[in-house]
């Protein structure tokens, strides 16, 4: 196994396991979306490991593009309040877009996305997300139809995700220790 990060309290999923996830969840796509003109919609900045893994895994034609928003800014805490800093580059409309994300955790992100894009007119508009955080009674009403593993109710980091911009990097994902962000 990789080296762990000294930040890292200890790994919640590993490299390997990550790969058996994602492949598995590209599968399900390729299959879903063999007859129809998907585009593939990363969030960024957090789910350009995913998108990368993820469209790799995925066996049929597609087109990708990226949004950036931000709420949690450089804090352990989201701000509530969603900002677009990059718009898409593409039409959507009649087109069958699936959001790719690294997180779901609030919803505050999603819920969002999908009333913004929505409202361009696609096709259909779904969900894939790397991790899950649903907590009860903690998130807000969005389904995701792909999901890779729920995730407990960590600071957790890497495979795209960061604290402060930091840990983006590891191949795995993790725990951070309490003492890095409080
Ligand atoms: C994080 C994460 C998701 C979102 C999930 O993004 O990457 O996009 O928060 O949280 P939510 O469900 O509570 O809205 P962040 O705003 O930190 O930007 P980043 O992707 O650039 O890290
Ligand atoms: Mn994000
Ligand atoms: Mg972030």
């Amino acid at each position: 196994m990789e080296a762990m990060h000294p930040d890292v309290d200890h790994i919640l999923f590993t490299e390997e396991e990550i790969t058996a996830m994602v492949k598995r969840v590209g599968a399900q796509i390729s299959e879903d979306y063999k007859d129809k003109d998907l585009v593939l919609i990363a969030v960024l900045r957090g789910a350009v490991v995913f998108m990368g893994d993820l469209m790799r895994a995925i066996d049929c034609p597609l087109a990708i593009d990226f949004m950036a928003v931000s709420s949690y800014g450089d804090g352990a805490k989201s701000s509530g309040i969603v900002r677009i800093v990059k718009d898409l580059d593409i039409d959507i409309k009649g087109r069958d877009v699936l959001i790719v994300e690294d997180i779901l955790d609030s919803g505050i992100t999603l819920k969002y996305l999908i009333k913004n894009l929505s409202s361009r007119q696609p096709a259909s508009i779904e969900v894939a997300t790397f991790l899950w955080k649903d907590i009860e009674g903690k998130q807000a009403a969005i389904n995701p139809k792909y999901v890779c593993t729920h995730c407990p109710d960590d600071f957790v980091v890497g495979y795209g995700l960061d604290y402060a911009q930091r840990y983006r990097n590891l191949p795995y994902v993790g725990v951070l220790k309490p003492e890095v962000y409080s």
